[in-house]
């Protein structure tokens, strides 16, 4: 994480950013974040991640930190602050500090973060060889109210990955309670069965990703794409199977538990994918 932050209207180094103690995203996880790719110095559809986390905010009563104008200068700020060239921005909202009871009724003034980061997590090499992805044992629940939003509950999430790492995956994918696909621990999945590029629907439980929606517009250049439930069978039928978020963009699923996807090695619509998703890229962020 770079050296300066963001903290409730001012730029502070880290180590002078402290919040209370009684700050409701710690006692009780009750707050909301966005990740954010950088590229070349400019957030990569912030309005996207500033909507998805006002739509949250307003559907657990938490105050926004300022208008959109006010967020997107506080990210400029910081950018230049850091001089964040290729990287990534983390928002984190909570609820606040001071407030008595699980439910307060009395509204207080929300903490609002943002750390940037100018390292990105994925190597070429690993967009060159795959990701070998492990099935959790346990299932999301897409009944629950959390499931549509980026909350600081993330245990569950946190529970899967470290499954799938100890077992020696580099991701894991979760079914919901229905046993049908669900989503990656931090990312939404894709596969292509025949002519068709399938996704798991909002209802499955899966997070609405940013990346997920630019996905399903881009690729219908390209392909038939469908948002429907699909039983895990599916993925040994499948030709391609890939995962996407903001920073790993679109990463191809070369094994799903001993089992490769087709010959093992990253797929042709994966490829043809990510070059148009960084045309994309380059035409926003060029156009600003
Ligand atoms: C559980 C989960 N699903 C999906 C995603 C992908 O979301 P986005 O494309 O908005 O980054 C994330 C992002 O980190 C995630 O944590």
């Amino acid at each position: 994480v770079d050296n300066l932050c963001y903290l409730n209207g001012g730029i502070v180094s880290l180590e002078d950013a402290h919040i209370s103690l009684q700050d409701r995203g710690i006692l009780y996880g009750d707050g909301l974040f966005e990740t954010i790719r950088v590229y070349d110095g400019k957030p990569f559809l912030l309005e996207k991640h500033i909507g998805r986390m006002s739509a949250s905010a307003s559907a657990l009563d938490i105050e926004m930190p300022g208008s959109v104008e006010e967020i997107n200068n506080a990210v400029s700020s910081l950018l230049s602050a850091n001089r964040v060239k290729d990287g990534s921005l983390r928002m984190t909202l909570t609820r606040g500090a001071g407030m008595q009871g699980l439910w307060p009724w009395q509204k207080g003034k929300s903490t609002f973060f943002i750390t940037s980061n100018s390292n990105i997590p994925y190597s070429s090499e690993l967009y060159r060889e795959g990701f070998k992805v492990a099935l959790i044992s346990f299932p999301l629940n897409e009944y629950s109210p959390q499931a549509a939003h980026k909350t600081l509950n993330f245990l569950d999430y946190l529970w899967g990955r470290r499954e799938a790492e100890k077992r020696g995956f580099q991701e894991g994918i979760f079914l919901n309670q229905k046993r049908y696909l669900a989503e990656g621990t931090v990312s939404n999945l894709f596969l292509l069965k025949g002519e068709v590029l399938y996704t798991p629907p909002l209802e499955a439980g899966v997070l609405p990703g940013i990346t997920r929606e630019l996905i399903l517009n881009i690729a219908a250049e390209l392909v038939e794409v469908k948002e429907e439930n699909i039983p895990p069978s599916w993925l040994r039928e499948a030709t391609e199977v890939f995962l996407t978020n903001s920073l790993m963009e679109i990463m191809p699923v070369v094994k799903v538990e001993t089992q490769p996807v087709n010959t093992g090695e990253p797929g042709l619509l994966t490829g043809r994918l990510r070059r148009l998703y960084r045309d994309y890229v380059q035409s926003e962020q060029g156009g600003s």
